[in-house]
Order: structure tokens, then C-alpha cells, then sequence
């Protein structure tokens, strides 16, 4: 961060949150904070919360939260040296020309350097594209019936046939040869010595959420391996947390996100006005991914291609889709290869058509289950219904389970009550295995005990900033180190401090942390839903269970470390000695 901190304060505390966000979001008083709807996810109801007293915004739908720097980073695509200015220039306040030492700077530019050398070759592509030597390229992405309107907004560019003229450029321009292969825009070898990765390439340069220009995909044109040349991982490009196109899906507000497998659907797409449209960098998608989609919709649609990899592939993204806690629906491209391929022969009624009858990712499991039974084989149709039978098992709760059973019998002609004895009776082997919630996808699997674990510890967290008169009464059983997780530890050590001088602000405590991820994490800290609670109490009940869980937690934590951490037997001790008299202890609230 390039300013003071009091400055950023300044400059923070000088732009009322309930304000700055009234100019973006209607807002409604109700009780202590305001509502409006969620302009970060697509919603009919407000669930959308500012805090003037926290001075944080939080929505109880999609978990975006933060203070009036993030509100502006998110809603804007602003970096934070952006939100800074535009608010500091809103409140009046004069910001100095920053000066930073060698040392700082040298690790802030790193990043930024290959963030600018990316952005400098993009422009340099694109300017390519539009000049003689690119007319190749240009008639290319028309033949591909790309508008110039679609190629602007896409950024779309050309790679010449020279085998160095974008290292040249790059290096004339300043940047360091060094730095031009790191960002995987050139290679050195003994023969060529440096040259450039791409070359005779249409060019797709990839953007993260914030509209930065992270890598690159080139195509051949017409024939010719490989088809797409990708930038390898860098610094700033995480093959595995960024989307192609999610910089403008996100805000497509269509309740919905298509996730296809290639860069030329989503631009079809788009130009077809499906705007909700993204796809993974080549690589297969991930969790990370699926993570980053939940952020933004709980409704993904699959477009994958219709082909045998395309059904696999989709088969695996439903099953990390379903542990991310996301709905997927499968969209039926028949007969096209893909949604490039329909849209140009079918074109976008047709597409929504498809949209609207999308497949359940459940029964377009069993249906590809299906593709390959024998039915005039009794043995082959055993173990279909079998198979069935464990899928269904996946679903914990009943009515979701028996609704399934029921469609699913009715399609393919099994007798209801048997399929559920097969159910019941494979149930009674092995349980309900919450297999369907929580398919292996080679993540570890997320410790119901540990997510209830963070829980408590952000609930509590949660308390202090709502109830702060409750600190001085608790200081002697809680500390930083009984917050487990990194994070909520850091942010403790900084709001207890911050207590103990009297004087302390969560949304202050927010702009320590520069990643957005983490502005966001720590502003669910101090918004937790807490059930709602009406009398003083059941308040001040559950205040002290939840006080008594984390001092539990920390002392279960540390006792597993006895032996290996010199530290722990002293925690221990205390932790046992306070839990003990935390039982005994009422705690008021006032
Ligand atoms: N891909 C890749 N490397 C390849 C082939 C494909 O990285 N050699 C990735 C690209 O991200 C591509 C996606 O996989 O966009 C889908 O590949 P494919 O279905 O083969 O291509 P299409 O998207 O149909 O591309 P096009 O329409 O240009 O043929
Ligand atoms: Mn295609």
C-alpha cells in the first residue's frame, strides 16, 4: 500500500459507507442497518446489508462484503489505488505524490510489471490485427462471422508471422528481456536465441475479473498443431481461479453463468447477447473455479461440446459444481459440436430454447449411465438399477430423495417400490453417503467439525463488534491465538488491540488486507448471521455458548499439538483453567 494508514482512514472515514453505496444500490432502513438488493449477484429480494455503525457493507446471499474501498473495487472493477483516489477526491481530501523506497517498490512492481507487459503486448496484438500484415488474421475472425464490435470488445489481435518483432517492440519499449519470458511472451533457446512464443496466431488475450490482461490464447488459422497455444502459469496467471469472460459474465445479472469449454464460444455467445457466458483456460475447470462462479451465481449452465470428451468433461465439472454447493444444468447442443456451431447454424432463439430446457445434472448423469446398458441383458440392467440406486443414496434429504426416485423411475420404467427397496436396502450397507454433495474431485473434503469450528470463531468475532461493551469482560478467557484459522487470528490481534484503546472500526480493519478475497473473508467475519435472537436472554445464551465453543476449539487445537509445539502446553493449561471457570461465568451483554 502506497499511503499511510491514517491517511487511507482519512480518507475511509470521510466517505460515509451508507452514502457512497446510496448512489449505486436503492437502500431501505430496517433496524440498525439498511437493505437493498444485491448488486454483486442477481436477486428478488434484498439481502444486501450496510452497516453505517460497522461502516460495512455484507450480502447474507452471496457472501460479497467489505468496506466503501471494496464496495468501490467491486462494483467498479477499481484497484485499490483507484478507489482511493476517487474517494479521497469525492471527500475533498488531498492525496501527496507517494514515494516509495527501492526495496518496496521493487516487490510491488513485479507483479505490476508483468501485469503492464501483458497489457503492452495486448495492444500491441490488437494494433496488429487492424494493420497490413494482420488482414490475415482480420478476414480470419470475420470468416468466423466476428463482428468488429464483438473483436474490440474481446480485444482480439494478431500475432505476426515474425518470429521476434513483439520482443523487439517490448524491449524498445523498456521492458526487460528477462521479464518478457517470465510473462511467457518469449522463449530463449541456443539456436533462435529470444524470440517470440506466439507467432501467425490469431490472439485471445485472457482478463481476470478486473479486466487486466493476465495471458494469452492464440489460434492457428484454419489447420495446424497446436490448435490453441496457451501463456504458461505466471504470477499473475492462475490457470486454475480464472474464467475466460468472467470479467463481463459477472455482471450479466441473467440469474444464470454458461460455462463452455472453449474462448470462441464465449465470444459467440456474447455476440448472441449471452453475456452470462465463460469458460476454463484450457485446462480442465476446478474447484478454484467453481469458487469463484459461486460468487457471482448459484446456476450454472454447461454449453460443453457434445462429443465423448465433451460429455466427460461435463460429467467431472457437475461433480465439482455439486461440492461447491452450485446447481448445474446441462444444455443439449445436438446436433452442433458446440455452442459457436449452434449459434452460427440455429442462431439465439434456438439457443434460449436450449437454455430454458437445460438438463438436470442429475438425470443427465443417469442418462449417459444409460447409453451403455443392454437392455435385452437382465445383468446389465441389474447393475443400471443398482448404479441408480447408490447415486440416489447421495441425497441426504429425504423429499429430495424420493423426488428424485419417483422421476427417475418414471423414465426409465423401473417399478417404484423396488427401486426404492434397492435404495433402502443399499442405504442400510453403507449409509447415506452424501456421495452426491460430496463427490471426490481430488479436494480434500471440507470437516463438517472444522467448518462449524470457523463458524463459531467468525459468530464471535461477529458479537464483539455488535456488543463491544462486552470485550473488557471477556479479554481474560479469549485471545488472538484461540482463533485457528490464519486469517481470523490476524484480524483479532488487530480488532483486541484496537479494543483495548478504546477506539476500534472493523471496516478499518478490512483495508489491511489488499487481496479482495480477503476483504471479503474478513468482512464476513463481522457479519455472520447470528439466528435471530429476541430476548436478552437467549442473547446472552447463546453469546456464551458460542464463547465457550471457540475456547473449546482452541484447547482441542493445542492439545494436538502437545509434543510438537513448545507453546502449547502453556495453552493448554490456560485453556482448560478458563474453560472451567467460563461454565461457572455469566456473561452480560450490557
Ligand atoms: N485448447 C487448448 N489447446 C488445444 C486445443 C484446445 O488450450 N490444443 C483449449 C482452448 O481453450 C479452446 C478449448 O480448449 O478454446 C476448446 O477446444 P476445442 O473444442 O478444440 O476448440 P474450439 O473452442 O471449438 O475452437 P475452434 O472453434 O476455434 O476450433
Ligand atoms: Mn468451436
Amino acid at each position: 500500500m502506497y499511503y499511510p494508514d491514517e491517511l487511507i482512514e482519512e480518507v475511509r472515514i470521510k466517505n460515509d459507507i451508507v452514502d457512497v453505496i446510496s448512489g449505486y444500490v436503492k437502500l431501505q432502513k430496517k433496524g440498525a442497518s439498511y437493505f437493498g438488493l444485491c448488486p454483486f449477484h442477481n436477486e428478488k429480494s434484498p439481502s444486501f446489508s450496510v452497516s453505517g455503525s460497522k461502516q460495512m457493507y455484507y450480502c447474507f446471499g452471496c457472501g460479497a462484503g467489505g468496506n466503501v474501498f471494496t464496495f468501490l473495487m467491486n462494483y467498479e472493477n477499481y484497484s485499490f489505488g483507484e478507489a482511493i483516489k476517487t474517494l479521497a477526491e469525492r471527500a475533498g481530501v488531498n492525496l501527496p505524490e507517494v514515494e516509495r523506497s527501492e526495496e518496496m517498490r521493487k516487490k510491488e512492481n513485479h507483479r505490476a510489471r508483468l501485469l503492464e507487459v501483458n497489457k503492452e503486448a495486448a495492444k500491441y496484438f490488437y494494433y496488429q490485427l487492424r494493420a497490413r500484415q494482420g488482414e490475415i488474421g482480420y478476414r480470419y475472425l470475420s470468416g468466423r462471422k466476428l463482428t468488429e464490435e464483438t473483436m474490440k470488445k474481446f480485444g482480439l489481435g494478431f500475432a505476426n508471422k515474425t518470429s521476434d518483432d513483439l520482443t523487439m517492440y517490448l524491449k524498445k519499449k523498456g521492458y526487460d528481456g528477462k521479464l518478457v519470458q517470465e510473462a511467457g511472451l518469449a522463449s530463449f533457446d541456443e539456436r533462435y536465441g529470444m524470440h517470440d512464443k506466439f507467432w501467425n496466431r490469431v490472439m485471445f488475450p485472457i482478463q481476470d475479473i478486473n479486466h487486466r490482461v493476465i495471458g494469452f490464447g492464440g489460434r492457428v488459422m484454419g489447420e495446424g498443431e497446436p490448435k490453441y497455444l496457451n501463456s504458461p502459469e505466471t504470477p499473475v496467471f492462475d490457470k486454475s481461479r480464472n474464467l475466460y469472460g468472467l470479467n463481463f459474465a459477472r455482471t450479466a445479472r441473467a440469474g444464470n453463468i454458461i460455462l463452455c469449454e472453449g474462448y470462441m464460444d464465449v465470444i459467440s455467445l456474447h455476440q448472441a447477447g449471452f453475456t452470462q457466458a465463460a469458460a476454463s483456460l484450457g485446462t480442465a475447470f476446478t474447484t478454484g473455479q467453481a469458487s469463484l462462479l459461486g460468487r457471482y451465481t448459484e446456476n450454472v449452465l454447461l454449453a460443453y461440446d457434445s462429443d465423448g470428451a465433451g460429455v466427460n468433461a461435463a460429467l467431472r465439472a457437475i461433480a465439482i459444481l455439486r461440492e461447491a454447493g452450485l446447481s448445474g444444468k446441462v444444455i443439449n447442443m445436438h446436433p452442433y459440436k458446440d455452442p459457436d456451431e449452434f449459434i452460427k447454424n440455429l442462431g439465439t432463439e434456438a439457443f434460449q430454447e436450449r437454455i430454458d430446457n437445460a438438463e438436470n445434472s442429475f438425470l443427465f448423469e443417469i442418462r449417459i449411465l444409460e447409453r451403455d446398458v443392454d437392455e435385452k441383458d437382465p445383468e446389465s440392467k441389474t447393475r443400471f438399477h443398482k448404479e441408480i440406486a447408490k447415486k440416489l443414496c447421495g441425497f441426504e434429504i429425504e423429499v429430495e430423495r424420493e423426488n428424485y426416485l419417483e422421476a427417475v423411475a418414471d423414465k426409465y420404467h423401473i417399478g417404484f417400490e423396488n427401486l426404492r427397496k434397492l435404495v433402502a436396502s443399499y442405504a442400510a450397507r453403507n449409509g447415506l453417503t452424501g456421495q452426491i454433495r460430496r463427490p471426490k474431485s481430488g479436494v480434500a473434503k471440507k470437516n463438517t467439525s472444522e467448518e462449524n469450528s470457523k463458524k463459531v470463531q467468525r459468530m464471535l468475532l461477529t458479537w464483539i463488534t455488535d456488543y463491544p461493551a462486552v470485550y473488557p469482560k471477556i479479554a481474560k478467557y479469549i485471545a488472538p491465538s484461540d482463533f485457528t484459522e490464519e486469517l481470523y487470528q490476524k484480524v483479532a490481534e488487530r480488532l483486541f488491540a484496537d479494543m483495548e484503546t478504546g477506539n476500534y472500526n472493523p471496516a478499518g480493519i478490512v483495508s489491511m488486507f489488499e487481496d479482495e478475497e480477503e476483504q471479503r473473508q474478513t468482512a464476513a467475519l463481522f457479519n455472520t448471521k447470528v439466528e435471530a435472537l429476541e430476548t436478552k436472554q437467549e442473547k446472552e445464551r447463546a453469546f456464551h455458548d458460542i464463547l465457550y465453543a471457540v475456547k473449546k476449539n482452541s484447547y482441542e487445537y493445542y492439545s494436538e499439538k502437545l509434543g510438537s509445539d513448545m507453546d502449547a502446553l502453556k495453552q493448554v493449561i490456560a485453556g482448560k483453567k478458563a474453560l472451567e471457570e467460563l461454565s461457572k461465568t455469566h456473561i452480560s451483554l450490557d
